[in-house]
């Protein structure tokens, strides 16, 4: 087993793969998946309405903004329709480049390998806080000089310092041209989005997971978005953008796409 992987320490990729009724993950991670959930019944549906949003923002770039490159960072575990699977069913040859720092993430980076031979897809296992090695490692892969969409789902949560993650997401869309994309998810406390169940569940994952994790308003979420174009319908839900039916719940997890003018 590779020596960087702790069972005995419940890690986010790990729990986030429990709740979506994955395979990949230890007794610990679904302890304190089962004691969040007890906290706050709704976050395997956050989990589930995060993947969607995924689906229907990659075939949605793919299809009618004709994007043919992704850079998705804070990847987690491999699991049904991942963003190559999604994109490349578009669109052949589109490249991705997959980004964790989880452990187990990489040891099981195979399963997100596996592109259409026309296009290409890789695994850079890096940390957000470094968006600088992770464009360097991107660019042997994608073409900078054309759009990206770049992918940031569950994963600015855990870059504690609000301007911090500002600055990451700045470098991010610095590196890539104009008509590329920002793709968020976020989760918050907001009341319009039923968020106030999240608290005491963030609380407890801050004394018993890692990586310790934090909530932003809606303001803080609008601010990545600073400088581009948001697409209809603007900072929603993740469940509420463009749904596939008017039926589904909203999650408290803000979701958006914004386009680089
Ligand atoms: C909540 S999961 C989201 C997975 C996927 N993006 C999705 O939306 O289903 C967050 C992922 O971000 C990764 N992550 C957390 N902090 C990170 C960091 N500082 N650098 C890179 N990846 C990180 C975790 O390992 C985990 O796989």
């Amino acid at each position: 087993m590779n020596d960087r992987i702790r069972t005995d320490v419940a890690h986010n990729a790990r729990v986030w793969n429990y709740w979506l009724g994955g395979k990949d993950n230890y007794p610990v991670d679904r302890a304190v998946g089962d004691q969040v959930t007890a906290f706050y019944p709704s976050i395997g549906e956050v989990a589930r309405a995060d993947r969607a949003f995924l689906g229907r923002a990659v075939t949605h770039l793919a299809a009618e903004a004709g994007v043919r490159q992704f850079l998705d960072i804070g990847t987690g575990l491999p699991t049904a329709d991942n963003t190559h699977e999604v994109a490349q069913r578009v669109a052949p040859d589109a490249r991705i480049v997959y980004v964790d720092n989880d452990p187990i993430v990489l040891t099981h980076a195979r399963a997100l390998l596996t592109g259409t031979p026309e296009g290409r897809t890789e695994y850079v296992d890096a940390d957000a806080h470094a968006p600088e090695r992770i464009v360097a490692a991107a660019a042997a892969t994608l073409d900078l000089s054309r759009p990206v969409a770049v992918m940031m789902l569950g994963i600015l949560n855990f870059v504690l310092d609000t301007e911090e993650a500002r600055s990451i997401v700045r470098t991010l869309m610095a590196a890539v041209p104009s008509g590329s994309y920002l793709v968020l998810t976020h989760p918050t406390l907001e009341p319009e989005l039923g968020g106030e169940g999240n608290k005491a569940a963030m609380a407890f994952w801050n004394e018993n997971a890692t990586p310790p994790i934090t909530a932003r308003d809606r303001a803080e979420f609008v601010s990545f978005l600073d400088g581009l174009d948001v697409l209809e319908p603007g900072v929603v839900s993740c469940a509420r953008w463009r749904p596939a039916s008017a039926a589904g719940h909203t999650v408290a997890q803000f979701g958006a796409v914004g386009r680089k003018p």
